[in-house]
């Protein structure tokens, strides 16, 4: 039997990718985690073909893949059920019927191998990726989570402690990106598209607005102002944008692409530096007020090429250590998942059986 440092088996379920990973800690308070696994199936073929995330399809593709991606998991990191000291489970927020699966699954695998169960939030799982990948982060840190769900900026004044500082009232980032891709013929998901067209374009060819929020959101009162994103302004002026550059009445209007592709690539480009831009305005905003010693990007959208050198060119202005993860830890996976799990089970925190999926889960 396998005696040594404590290994997690993690799962995440949550959107459109089927993961399972085995992360092990390694007695290194600096770097506290290894992956010796992370087996990732991603379902974007399948909802391409519809121009994004079907729930129903989802859920149905993650119950075709756990068994295997789990099975999987475990060879790769050369690992058996008596080897591991938890199972980890993102419990929400995200889809409620791919949440189920793997909260279901999860708690069975712990029930059948005689298992601790532990409950991790989305979020803690990317903010836990710039750990996994770089150590420890010099605290009080800041740290922008940004994906097809979430635009929020959280402040962490002590080890897997979040507080959240503001966040998107409309679409968030990765958002804005899917839509723009859909209105310009780009297909899903937007993000990676965007960002390779982009690079051919001129960032200037088309003014488009920054959103500033200067008051409180009647609506949502804990929104108080200056901090929060919005996006679908940004979505909407591209929308307008695009119209106006197809002859009116033509049935084209709304279907593309009739643009040229090189009108295409400065649209792309000119929208991705204001998103780019807002993004690290407002990350070094918050870590001035709040007198960060480092700051970090994590979530699908951090994998943008231009997002993550202006991160760097900004900290290394400010004299600022920056944190990313990896491409791979970047989008949904289940290694960032495991390593929650694992702070979170050191603190003592495990979760009954009566665990369920919640769509709305709120971090802390
Ligand atoms: O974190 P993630 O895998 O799933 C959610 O939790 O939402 O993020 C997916 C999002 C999608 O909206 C996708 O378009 C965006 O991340 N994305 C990118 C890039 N790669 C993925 N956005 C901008 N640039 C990229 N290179
Ligand atoms: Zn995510």
């Amino acid at each position: 039997m396998f005696v040594g440092a404590m290994r997690i088996l993690g799962i995440e379920t949550s959107c459109d990718e089927t993961s399972a990973a085995v992360v092990e800690e390694t007695g290194d308070a600096a770097r506290p985690w290894a992956i010796r696994s992370n087996v990732i199936a991603s379902q974007v073929p399948i909802h391409r073909e519809w121009g994004g995330v079907v729930p129903e399809l989802a859920s149905r593709q993650h119950i075709r893949d756990i068994c295997g991606v789990v099975e999987r998991a475990l060879t790769e990191a050369a690992t058996t059920w008596t080897d591991l000291g938890a199972v980890a489970v993102t419990q929400g927020p995200g889809l409620v019927g791919s949440l189920l699966v793997g909260v279901s699954f999860a708690k069975a695998a712990a029930v059948a191998a005689k298992l601790p169960l532990v409950a991790v939030h989305h979020l803690a799982g990317h903010i836990e990726s710039l750990v996994l990948q770089n150590g420890e982060m010099p605290l009080p840190a800041v740290v922008l989570v940004v994906s097809g769900g979430h635009t929020s900026l959280f402040r962490v004044d002590a080890p897997g402690r979040y507080e959240l500082v503001s966040r998107t009232r409309d679409d968030a980032a990765g958002e804005a990106y899917d839509k723009v891709a859909k209105l310009l013929g780009l297909g899903y998901p937007g993000g990676p598209v965007i960002d390779r067209l982009a690079q051919t374009g001129d960032d200037r060819a088309i003014a488009l607005p920054t959103t500033r929020l200067t008051h409180a959101d009647r609506n949502a009162p804990e929104l108080k102002g200056d901090l929060d994103f919005s996006f679908s302004g940004l979505k909407t002026a591209v929308l307008r944008h695009v119209r106006s550059r197809r002859p009116a009445g033509s049935a084209a209007q709304d279907a593309g692409p009739a643009l040229p592709d090189s009108e295409i690539a400065d649209i792309a480009a000119s929208f991705q530096r204001v998103v780019v831009t807002v993004l690290i305005d407002r990350l070094f905003d918050a870590a001035r007020r709040f007198q960060a010693r480092s700051v970090g990007i994590a979530g699908g959208v951090s994998a943008n090429s231009r997002l993550r050198a202006e991160l760097q060119a900004r900290g290394e202005r400010r004299d600022l250590p920056t944190y990313l993860p990896s491409l791979q830890l970047s989008t949904d996976n289940a290694a960032m998942i495991a390593a929650a799990g694992l702070r979170k089970f050191r603190e003592g925190a495990t979760a009954s059986l009566d665990l369920n999926a919640d769509a709305a889960l709120a971090l802390p």
